[in-house]
């Protein structure tokens, strides 16, 4: 038995003793203390009161099945979701899932990934309770080529799913990273495969932070932050929220492309009318304003030459 079984126990925050866990798991007391160090371990503190037993010092909000279910039962598409207490990346083994035949509109939710990949080989990082690790996979019957502008779209579906929340101040950094305060909330990572001609299908991987404890920031390079607030929203209906806004933006996007986003990118544009550069390659900087996005997702910069598109390449804002 892994520690999700016990976590879900005490994730209410409430003092619970040994010999009960004990009990409830056919295990002894020193096999529960065992799997309360491995807890703790993984970044929560766990009390310890001699008599009362062992409490998390904080409850813990953990994904509540039955009720994300039944969240989703409302959504404009049905999602086949398949919800894991551990795993590697969910991107990486719905990916394997895809190749093997997974159906459309597969989702894979972790609770705790254990090597979240982001784009450019970075890792994403993310602890018990603290935010959303999930994929999507979407067929489509055109080639992978074509779906150039699907992560800014996917951006949108994040932004309006979070805004539901009442976070309307969400805001996006191209291609495709959430950003509240100026520090990244999320991350969207989109691994496409298929024929030349089509069909193909896409990964869609999303880690969105909803807490930040110090613990989880202490392991993240850049400037992140969570959806910090008083009324901070429970994970569940978040994910729910989050699943049921890619069912809206996916299907048209299949349709119509990135261009009907294209207004409402803009308009949650983070660094519109800033002066940026864009690592290109090693050696290749682009420098100039950010002017917004073509239909086809392309970043528009202001330059010296005019306004030139370009597909990829790493953001940042120009030091003043
Ligand atoms: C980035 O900002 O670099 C993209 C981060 C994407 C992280 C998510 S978490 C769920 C999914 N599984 C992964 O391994 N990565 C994506």
């Amino acid at each position: 038995m892994g520690v999700f079984p016990l976590l879900r126990l005490l994730a209410d925050g409430e003092f619970h003793s040994g010999q009960s866990l004990g009990r409830s798991f056919g295990l002894t007391r020193a096999a529960i203390w065992n799997r309360v160090r491995a807890i703790e371990g993984a970044g929560l503190p766990v009390f310890k009161v001699r008599g009362r037993g062992y409490r998390l010092a904080e409850p813990l909000d953990l994904i509540d099945a039955r009720a994300l279910e039944a969240a989703l039962s409302e959504c404009a598409v049905r999602f086949s979701v398949d919800l894991l207490d551990e795993c590697e990346s969910t991107n990486t083994a719905l990916l394997e899932r895809a190749h093997a035949g997974a159906p459309h509109a597969s989702a894979l939710v972790c609770e705790l990934q254990r090597a979240g990949r982001g784009r450019r080989g970075s890792r994403w990082q993310s602890g018990i309770g603290t935010g959303l690790t999930f994929s999507v996979l979407w067929r489509f019957e055109e080639s992978a080529g074509s779906l150039s502008g699907l992560s800014l779209a996917v951006g949108v579906a994040m932004v309006r799913a979070v805004a539901a929340f009442g976070f309307d101040h969400v805001q996006l950094k191209w291609p495709n990273d959430l950003l509240l305060g100026g520090q990244k909330l999320g991350g969207i990572l989109i691994e496409v495969s298929g024929d030349h001609l089509g069909p193909s299908f896409a990964v869609i991987g999303i880690g969105l932070n909803v807490r930040m404890p110090r613990e989880l920031s202490g392991r993240i390079e850049r400037a992140a932050t969570g959806l910090e607030d008083a009324t901070v929203p429970s994970r569940t209906p978040l994910l729910a929220r989050s699943l049921c806004s890619l069912g809206e933006v996916l299907p048209e996007f299949a349709r119509l492309g990135f261009g009907p986003f294209r207004d409402e990118w803009i308009r949650r544009h983070a660094w519109q009318e800033r002066m940026v550069t864009l690592r290109i390659a090693e050696d290749r900087v682009a420098e100039g304003t950010a002017a917004g996005v073509a239909e086809d997702g392309a970043l528009l910069l202001r330059t010296a030459r005019g306004i030139e598109r370009f597909h990829g390449g790493e953001l940042r804002l120009k030091e003043k």
